[in-house]
């Protein structure tokens, strides 16, 4: 089929995929040194898995390298977008620094490919949360047309590899109305620690250089003269005998999947397991290919280290609202815990009569009782302290812990005296053993 494709568009744009030296020259001088680097084999497998998410039906999204300056990320980076190009001062590596509308046009040119944004610290924090989520669900903002009607929104499917020193989560607390990363943006962005922990940064086997430092200066001219040629290499591969070779990236998907499935985790994690091992299907196939010199293997053995490293920047695998819960409530005790609570009467009985304090912006009452202090809610306060998150979700997991207070009916809120009325009301009793919960 010889159908001839011409692109009109508004403006010049700047065309990224680009093609320099040759195959075989990167296949060397890059792939075989990034090999027993887990972080820079994950980069170059995700580096290949933007043309499977359409056939796979598999969702975009992006996985993010953080650690501190001078370790390697940006690195990673620029060698996993030597597959698809390169050329000019950064090379195929875009920034984060760009306001949402920016990123939406920069997603719909890489629609299909890889999309690398370095230096997440650039981005408004105001805008970071929202980016998160427009990058993975592929659809810009809908916008009103000269006449008001609604003009088509950009859409895109894009797999992203980001850096920074700090997580999305951090960059949205940067914000001063303290946004909370929600659970949704976390599995859009995987967070990944850059540092490998062998004390030489994003490196584990240099290969032969003196320092990690070479090793990043070799992986930065390596590129700047190799680009281009492995993603032709992999899509000539890959159309050649295509329903063969996307049954296969499935099944290679669906190993890793079971070889690294954590009976009990939350949904979240196997969404994220599922980004993983499309990397690690990704990566396989290419090496299955010819394009990655590296042997059968290689490729799941890196992600598995990157997935276990996600696991560990976790803290674990439970839900992450249910993580957050025990965090937001301990946050608010210890910003709040000695200036908003009534102190009240606990053990000697009913507290009718408070202990003459004056409390500015009442959130809930103290006491102590069986030598232990209490902090009491009523249900409208309990909202506030739940900063947005579901309150009747954070009392459950307060109440599994065995740090809020169960009624005879086994519900978290327990009927209580309080000073002031005269009817017993129904609050939310949290032990101030919280404090020093891990
Ligand atoms: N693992 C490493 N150990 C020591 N030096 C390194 C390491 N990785 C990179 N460098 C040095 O740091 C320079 C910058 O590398 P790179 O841009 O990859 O770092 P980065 O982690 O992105 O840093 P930044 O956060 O400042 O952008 C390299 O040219 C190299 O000299
Ligand atoms: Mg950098």
């Amino acid at each position: 089929m010889n159908e001839r494709v011409i692109f009109q568009s508004a403006v010049p744009l700047d065309n990224p995929y680009r093609c320099a030296g040759s195959l075989k020259a990167w296949q060397d001088e890059v792939a075989a040194n990034a090999l027993g680097n887990s972080r820079l084999m994950l980069a170059l497998s995700v580096g290949f898995t933007g043309p499977l998410l359409q056939p796979l039906s598999v969702e975009g999204g992006g996985y993010h390298y953080r650690g501190g300056s001078s370790i390697g990320k940006t690195t990673a980076l620029v060698s996993a977008g030597s597959i698809w190009g390169g050329g000019g001062i950064n090379g195929y590596v875009d920034t984060w620094r760009a306001t949402s509308n920016g990123l939406e046009g920069v997603a719909a040119l890489h629609c299909d490919t890889l999309l690398c944004l370095d230096e997440i610290g650039q981005i408004d924090a105001r805008e970071a949360g929202q980016v998160a989520y427009m990058l993975s669900n592929g659809q810009g903002k809908t916008r009103a047309g000269r006449g008001g009607e609604a003009r088509k929104a950009a859409e895109w499917r894009v797999v992203f590899l980001s850096s920074g020193e700090i997580s999305l989560a951090q960059k949205m607390a940067e914000d001063s109305r303290n946004r909370r990363v929600m659970a949704g943006q976390e599995v859009r962005i995987v967070d990944i620690a850059a540092d490998a922990g062998a004390g030489m940064g994003i490196f584990e086997d240099l290969h032969g250089f003196e320092s990690p430092d070479a090793l990043a200066r070799h992986f930065k001219a390596a590129v700047s003269r190799n680009y281009g040629h492995p993603s032709i290499a992999f899509l000539k591969k890959l159309v050649d005998g295509r329903v063969a070779n996307i049954d296969r990236a499935a099944e290679l998907m669906k190993a890793f999947q079971e070889q690294n499935h954590i009976a009990g985790a939350d949904g979240q994690v196997s969404r994220v397991l599922a980004r993983f091992a499309l990397a690690a299907a990704a990566g396989e196939l290419a090496l299955e290919f010819g394009v990655l010199p590296w042997k059968s293997g290689d490729a799941f053995a890196a992600a598995k280290t990157c997935f276990e490293a996600w696991i560990d920047g976790r803290g674990g695998t439970e839900a992450a609202e249910d993580r957050d819960a025990v965090a937001t409530v301990r946050r608010f005790l210890e910003a709040h815990g000695s200036s908003r609570f009534e102190l009240i009467l606990g053990d000697q009985g009913v507290a009718d009569q408070t202990i003459d304090t004056r409390v500015v912006n009442r959130a809930g009452f103290v006491r102590h009782r069986n030598d232990q202090r209490e902090y009491v809610f009523l249900p409208e306060a309990w909202k506030e302290v739940c900063a947005g998150m579901d309150p009747g979700r954070v009392a459950r997991v307060l109440v599994q812990r065995s740090l809020m207070e169960v009624g005879s009916d086994g519900k978290p809120q327990t009927k209580q005296r309080l000073p002031g009325i005269n009817k017993p009301a129904r609050c939310y009793v949290v032990s101030a053993n919280i404090l020093a919960e891990d």
